[in-house]
């Protein structure tokens, strides 16, 4: 499977479908093609193209209301279930975070924010979202072993890089991804120190992506 970042909390999952996560283009790429878009939660720089993407697309059940509402075929679920589309299972996980979709400046409430695991080809993606460091996560490694885990770590809206290296030993996936950090200078961190912190401190491997760029796993 491919794995390609988009920048922020965008990435792409190429596999025997492709899986769009997020799809908010922070440098003003063009979307790529995918089968299924995923959203985490409400807030715009995670729904992002959601609407005009016109794709099916897998997301809480408020978002996939309103999501609905704008004629996208989106498949709704909640916290702790999971749904196979097009043969590619996707498995929500809880995130500590808020959601809140905006429209004509004003809005509506999201539900809650959520994560995923991913499951195509044999392998598990976890999606973190945006969230705060919770030791759940530790359930998460226990019952979904994820190959690779996508954590936040830009602090203010999400964890920062310390939190994110307990997230890590939680979840325990072999590789992490930060995501979610030199969108804005209101997260900005230095993804070398977290990954020469947690290298130095455990067996897991870090791979910092620069957008566009794209890893096999
Ligand atoms: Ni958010
Ligand atoms: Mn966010």
């Amino acid at each position: 499977m491919e794995l390609t970042y988009y920048g922020h909390s965008c990435i792409l999952l190429k596999g025997a479908r492709t899986v769009l996560v997020d799809p908010f283009f922070p440098e003003g790429m063009t979307p790529p093609p995918a089968d299924i878009v995923a959203v985490t939660h409400g807030h715009a720089d995670h729904m992002g193209a959601a609407v005009t993407l016109k794709r099916p697309t897998v997301a809480i059940n408020e978002v996939a209301k309103y999501l609905k509402s704008k004629g996208i075929p989106a498949e709704g679920m909640n916290i702790g279930g999971t749904i196979t589309v097009e043969g590619v299972a996707f498995h929500m996980v809880q995130a500590v975070h808020s959601s809140w979709i905006e429209e004509a400046g004003i809005g509506c409430n999201g539900g809650g924010a959520a994560g995923f695991v991913i499951g195509m080809e044999g392998k598990r993606v976890y999606h973190a979202g945006d969230t705060a460091l919770f030791s759940d996560m530790k359930l998460i490694g226990e019952l979904c072993h994820p190959d690779v885990a996508l954590l936040p770590i830009g602090g203010r809206f999400t964890m920062g890089p310390e939190e994110a290296m307990i997230a890590a030993q939680y979840i325990g996936a072999p590789l992490v991804i930060p995501i979610h950090y030199d969108t804005w200078p209101v997260i900005r961190q230095d993804p070398g120190l977290f990954r020469a912190a947690l290298q130095r401190t455990t067996g897991i491997r870090v791979n910092i992506l620069a957008p566009g760029e794209s890893l096999t796993i």
